[in-house]
Formats: structure tokens, C-alpha cells, sequence
């Protein structure tokens, strides 16, 4: 294999786009690459892009101008551009940067073999369709390789939603699921190379309605309790969610399904109702409170995390009080907070904008407030008795890393435990970035 293609794909963005690039990585292990870390090896680069805001799409540009040195010291170097940025831009990257070779749309990675061939015959390939068929039906790869014990299993993909500030239903397109059979099927191999805990993917994760067996639709839930009876997984999340499509026979799995993870991604945006409505999220602050509580009374111990805009087109001082008292209201165990970032061709782009430095200071004391619920939440796992299961080493001897029920990072000192293990653990000490616990 020593004179095997070289693959090297750096990935930004969101864990769709972390799945997406494992698969093309296997698409193209059927064209003879392998993966390596290092770009100066590789006879091939991609880079899986992200859109969602404008300092991820610049960084696209500036990397690219950095690769000018490696195509230069190897003139058979091929580059590639995939996800949201090639979607949004693809015919503008191939006029600014010559050096791109591919540019290929989240929705089209199944033709990625037979475009990396038009590339080795020295013509330039782009695809940015949105297919009728399933791209994921159709992504082949190499034969089954070992994995670690978690992995990403995308489910739903595309968005019809349109917040006003949001690229993703023009760069993933409309809603798509999966067929309930190919989601089973690939958990199953999942499970034989050695995965016990699955997050299931989607932009709109609990919008999913795949085919099942019996040609009936299927929610999201009823797939939850159909991966639950397979045997040797151990774990079951889902992210990402949106709070309209919470439904009742969800947060009854919540409360009810013991290989679900008690911990819910729930974005709300915003607290203010009157930003909520420019911002096309068709619910209000209370309804999502009140969703919270429901949620929480299915599952107490539930820990919440949740996604906020700042600054966004015309947002007062008093709207963002709004979104503090939302935050002080639900205490997020985990929550990721932006400035608004104009997105050319979203609605929101057109109207008063927010001056910048106000947005950053709104973002700081918002920031403020969320990382000391973060810190109360995590320093009250302290004392407490949980699932921990073991992903890798840590960096001291004898110690193992893995991620606790609630998602902190846990470590123990005992060389016993091997990765893969789930144990039951005591929490004993909380730390900046993680907890120590021992094993019961
Ligand atoms: N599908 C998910 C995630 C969308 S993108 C959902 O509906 O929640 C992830 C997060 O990026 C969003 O929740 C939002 O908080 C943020 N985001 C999206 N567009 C943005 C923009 N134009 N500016 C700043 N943040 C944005
Ligand atoms: Fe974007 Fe809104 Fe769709 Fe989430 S629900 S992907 S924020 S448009
Ligand atoms: Fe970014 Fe596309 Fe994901 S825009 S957040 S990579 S869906």
C-alpha cells in the first residue's frame, strides 16, 4: 500500500460536515487514497467548508491562498472544495482561486469518484445539484475499518425553516430523511466496528420523518426505540433540534428510554419575541419556556444547551435583556452564543443592522452569564454517580478520558479501564474543562 494516494481533508463547520467528511473519505478509499494528517503528503486536499457565518466562509479563501506553496512543490496536487461554501460559492471559488481542482455541494458527494477521475484526467469537475436521488444510498466506501466508540450518524439533512439569518436551507437544501432501514443497517455496522454510542444528525433532527419498513413515516422517536433494541449499543443521542418539532412521543423517549442520553440541543436564538418574529422562528420565548419545563418534568436530570444570535437586525437594548432572563430562566449546562453575521441572500441582511461593537459587548456579558451556569452545572456533577464511557488516553499515565452521561469530559487515574469500557463512575472533582471522577 506504500505507493497508495494521499488524502488529506481538514473539516470546519458542524458535525454534519464531520460525518459528511468520513464518508467521503471512504468514497475516495475506493479510488486507492488513504487518509493522512499531514497536507505537505497529500496527493489530494479538501476542504469540507462552512457558510453559517461570514469568518467561516473567509477562512476558505485564505487557506486556499496557502495552499499555493504545496501545488507549487507538487503540481499533481489536487484540490478540492466541499460543503456549504461550495454550495454557496462554487463558480465564484473556481474563477478566484485557478488552483481549485473539485468543488462539490454537500448533496452531491456520491459523485465525488467519478469527479476526482475527471481531475486526474486534468479537466476541472464541479457539482453543486441538489439531486432527487439519495447521496447517502449511494456513497460507497472501502471495506469496514475499526472506529472508536462514538460516531455521528446523519439522519435528516436540508432545512425548510428559513430563520431570516440562516444560509442552510439554501446551501443543504429542503428536508430530506432517510429511510428508517438504511439508518438501522449502518448503526448495525457501526456496532460491528466497535461503536456503542451513536448521535444521530440532522440541521432539523426531530423534523425526521424517514420511510419505515411498514411504508408508514416514521418520527424521530420511533427510530430512537428501534436503535434501542440493538444489541452492543450503549448510547443514543441526537442533535440538532428545533423547539417546534419536539413532540410528545419525544420527550416521552426523553424521559423513558434508558439508552437515550439525558441531554437536549435545543437553539432558541433569542428571548425577546419581537426579535423572534423578524427572525421567522415561528415560536415565542414562553412557548420555549414552557417546553423546557415539559421537557424537564419528563426528565430531571436532564442537562439543556442551546444556540443565541446577538445583534441581530434591529435588536434594542431591551430585547437582549430579554434573551439574559431567558438564559437565567433555563440555566443552560452548555450554550453557544454569536454576533449576527450578515449572510448575502438571507432576508435579515436587508434591514438596520446592529453596530458592531455593541454587539460584542452584548456577547461578552451574555458569555458571562452562560459560563457561570456552565460552571454551577458542572460543579454540581461533583459527588454524583454516572455512565462515563472511555474514548482515549489522557494525558498523564495510567489515566483514561471519556464523556460522562450529561457530555463533560470525565477522567480516571486507573489503567483497567479500556477504551470503549462504559463504567459507572463517582464524580470527585471539577476542573476548567472537565471532571475526575473513580470508578465505582
Ligand atoms: N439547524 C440548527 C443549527 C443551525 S446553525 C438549528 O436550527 O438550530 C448553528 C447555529 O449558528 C444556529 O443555531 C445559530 O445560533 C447560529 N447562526 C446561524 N446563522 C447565523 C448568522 N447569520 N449569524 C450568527 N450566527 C448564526
Ligand atoms: Fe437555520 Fe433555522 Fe433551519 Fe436551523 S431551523 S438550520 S437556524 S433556518
Ligand atoms: Fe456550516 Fe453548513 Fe454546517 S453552513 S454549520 S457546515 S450545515
Amino acid at each position: 500500500m506504500s505507493d497508495a494516494k494521499k488524502l488529506y481533508i481538514k473539516t470546519y463547520g458542524c458535525q454534519m460536515n464531520v460525518y459528511d467528511s468520513e464518508r467521503m473519505a471512504e468514497a475516495l478509499g475506493g479510488q486507492g487514497y488513504v487518509e493522512t494528517q499531514s497536507p505537505e503528503e497529500a496527493d489530494m486536499i479538501l476542504l469540507n467548508t462552512c457558510h453559517i457565518r461570514e469568518k467561516a466562509a473567509e477562512k476558505v479563501y485564505s487557506e486556499l491562498g496557502r495552499m499555493r506553496g504545496l501545488k507549487e512543490a507538487k503540481p499533481d496536487l489536487k484540490i478540492g472544495v466541499a460543503g456549504c461554501v461550495a454550495q454557496a460559492e462554487g463558480e465564484e471559488i473556481m474563477r478566484r482561486q485557478p488552483l481549485v481542482d473539485l468543488v462539490v455541494g454537500p448533496s452531491s458527494y456520491h459523485r465525488l469518484p467519478e469527479m476526482e477521475e475527471k481531475t486526474r484526467q486534468g479537466q476541472k469537475a464541479l457539482v453543486t445539484d441538489f439531486p432527487e436521488e439519495d447521496k447517502f444510498a449511494r456513497l460507497k466506501g472501502r471495506p469496514k475499518a475499526q472506529r472508536g466508540p462514538s460516531a455521528f450518524l446523519s439522519v435528516q439533512e436540508g432545512c425548510d425553516k428559513f430563520c431570516a439569518f440562516c444560509v442552510v436551507p439554501y446551501t443543504r437544501g429542503a428536508e430530506y430523511s432517510r429511510p428508517v432501514k438504511a439508518v438501522l443497517d449502518e448503526a448495525r455496522d457501526l456496532i460491528e466496528r466497535g461503536v456503542r454510542e451513536i448521535t444521530l444528525l440532522g440541521q432539523n433532527v426531530n423534523a425526521y420523518h424517514g420511510e419505515g419498513p411498514d411504508g408508514a413515516e416514521w418520527g424521530l422517536a420511533r427510530l430512537i426505540w428501534e436503535l434501542d433494541k440493538l444489541d452492543g449499543l450503549q448510547r443514543i443521542r441526537f442533535t440538532t433540534s428545533h423547539p417546534n418539532d419536539m413532540d410528545a412521543a419525544l420527550i416521552e423517549a426523553l424521559g423513558s428510554c434508558a439508552k437515550l442520553m439525558p441531554y437536549l440541543h435545543l437553539p432558541v436564538q433569542s428571548g425577546s419575541d419581537r426579535i423572534l418574529k423578524r427572525m421567522n422562528r415561528s415560536h415565542t420565548a414562553e412557548s420555549y419556556l414552557r417546553l423546557m419545563e415539559e421537557i424537564r418534568a419528563a426528565r430531571p436530570d436532564i442537562v439543556l444547551s442551546g444556540d443565541f444570535i446577538v445583534g441581530f437586525p434591529e435588536e434594542t437594548e431591551e430585547d437582549f435583556q430579554a434573551t439574559l432572563d431567558l438564559v437565567e430562566a433555563v440555566k443552560y449546562g452548555y450554550a453557544y452564543s454569536f454576533k449576527y453575521s450578515t449572510r448575502p441572500g438571507t432576508p435579515a441582511a436587508e434591514r438596520a443592522q446592529v453596530e458592531e461593537a455593541v454587539k460584542t459587548e452584548r456577547l461578552g456579558r451574555l458569555q458571562d452569564l452562560i459560563t457561570r451556569h456552565q460552571r454551577e452545572i458542572q460543579d454540581g456533577m461533583v459527588g454524583r454517580e454516572m455512565s462515563v464511557l472511555f474514548e482515549k488516553p489522557g494525558r498523564f499515565e495510567g489515566q483514561m478520558v471519556g464523556k460522562s452521561d450529561y457530555l463533560h469530559a470525565v477522567h480516571v487515574k486507573d489503567a483497567l479501564v479500556a477504551v470503549g469500557d462504559l463504567r459507572r463512575v463517582r464524580i470527585v472533582e471539577s476542573m476548567t474543562n472537565s471532571l475526575a471522577g473513580e470508578l465505582i
